[in-house]
């Protein structure tokens, strides 16, 4: 095990009804801002609600938020914040819009570029305090320090990191008026956050392996009951906690990390508009594969582990097999949430593998585990999922 520091600051509260103690959480004397989506939060009542538990309180709100959240309309909003010299922001919905808040609340109070501070870093003794309110489990952005932010003109999507929020409200309620496709997309996403996290090295930390195994088990166990139904509310509540608990540092202590998937994701995400979590289904297997050699030992533990899937006997083509199968077997996972799993089900053509490949190129990247992904893997693993 590596030596770690650890630190989550963000007050969970989770739980039927718990938008009500909003007014309690927020400080009296700040000028708040309340950030919205597309509208998703009118229809399921959850708009409402937040409204009740802040009567008598003033606020502004901002609305428009988008899916993958842009640069262009992130500045729009620090401009408001900026004019009304707001004090607090209360994300209300899903990864996106909280994301989004993380980079207003990192822009008001400096006079740089918001895209400058994705590149380039926060100021964290500069970023004005917020909270979430969440609607969708996937991200894990309510309880950890990390954004993700689009940029239409030059389509790029980055990550960059800031202060956690202050508190989270999850009540699993609000998550019953998810789309089917959002749902299967948020398991998938939740999946692959312990995957970036675990099929690295084995041997590191046996209480992270087991932590990392417990999500990876429990996502599996509830998947065909809330890809069917997402009001069940004990089922819709264990996967809102998974998210949370997949990407708010917890399974990360002492282990080294990959992330290639997500990096490779991001750009299909950047070029061809396909939904974060989905992206990730497509191209995990084809890390997997092609990382084999590497991460055979872990993928073997995890086989055995969650699908129980083991090599008949002792030798590397019994083990080679047995791996093909867990790939496939993972595969099949994502495929029974409704998820396509290759690029050209999703029509995504060569001609995105190639812009891939070469922006991979011109910036020199070495992602994942111990720096090991170039652009030619990059280029193995995206023909690997084609
Ligand atoms: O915009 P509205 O109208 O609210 O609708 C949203 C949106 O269209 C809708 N939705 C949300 N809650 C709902 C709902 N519809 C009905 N009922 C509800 N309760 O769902 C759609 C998708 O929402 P979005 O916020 O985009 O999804 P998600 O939470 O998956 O966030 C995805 C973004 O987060 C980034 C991704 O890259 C992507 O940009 N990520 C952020 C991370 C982080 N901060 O740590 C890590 C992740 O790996 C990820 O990269
Ligand atoms: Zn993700």
């Amino acid at each position: 095990m590596y030596n770690f520091v650890f630190q989550n600051t963000t007050k969970l509260i989770f739980g039927k009804g718990t938008i009500s103690t909003l007014a309690q959480e927020i400080p009296a004397g700040k000028k708040l801002m309340i950030t919205f989506g597309g509208g998703s939060v009118k229809s399921n009542g959850v708009y409402e609600e937040v409204v009740k538990a802040l009567q008598g309180r003033e606020f502004i709100e901002f609305w428009g938020i988008e899916p993958n959240p842009t640069v262009e309309t992130i500045r729009k909003a620090v401009e408001i914040g900026k004019k009304e010299g707001i004090g607090y922001l209360l994300a209300v919905g899903g990864g996106s819009v909280i994301d989004g808040t993380k980079l207003i609340a990192s822009s008001i109070l400096l006079e740089r570029d918001p895209w400058d501070i994705v590149r380039k870093g926060a100021e964290l003794d500069k970023v004005i305090p917020y909270a979430s309110v969440l609607t969708l489990p996937a991200t894990g952005s309510e309880m950890n320090r990390g954004s993700v932010i689009s940029n239409r003109e030059k389509r790029e999507k980055f990550a960059f990191y800031t202060n956690s929020p202050e508190f989270s409200i999850l009540d699993p309620v609000t998550t019953f008026s998810l789309p089917d496709y959002q749902v299967a997309c948020g398991i998938a996403d939740t999946f692959v956050h312990v995957m970036e996290q675990y099929l690295t090295t084995t041997s590191q930390s046996p209480l992270m392996d087991r932590w990392a195994e417990g999500i990876l088990l429990t996502l599996k166990e509830i998947a065909p009951t809330i890809t069917k139904d997402h009001t069940n509310y004990d089922a819709m509540a264990t996967f809102m906690l998974s998210a949370t608990m997949a990407l708010n540092g917890f399974i990360a202590m002492g282990v080294t990390q990959d992330w290639a998937t997500h990096q490779i994701g991001h750009e299909l995400t950047a070029l061809a508009g396909i939904t974060h979590g989905h992206s990730l289904a497509v191209v995990l297997p084809g890390t997997m594969d092609i990382r084999r050699n590497e991460k055979g030992d872990k993928i073997l533990q995890y086989g055995q582990r969650v699908w129980g899937i083991t090599a008949k006997e002792d030798t590397e083509e019994a083990k080679s097999k047995a791996i093909d199968q867990i790939i496939e077997k993972s595969e099949e996972f994502f495929r029974s949430l409704g998820l396509k799993t290759r690029l050209s089900e999703n029509s995504i053509g060569e001609d995105v593998v190639n812009e891939i490949v070469k922006r991979f190129k011109e910036r020199d990247v070495h992602f994942g585990e111990n720096r090991m992904n170039d652009y030619m893997v990059t280029e193995k693993i995206l023909n690997r999922v084609k």
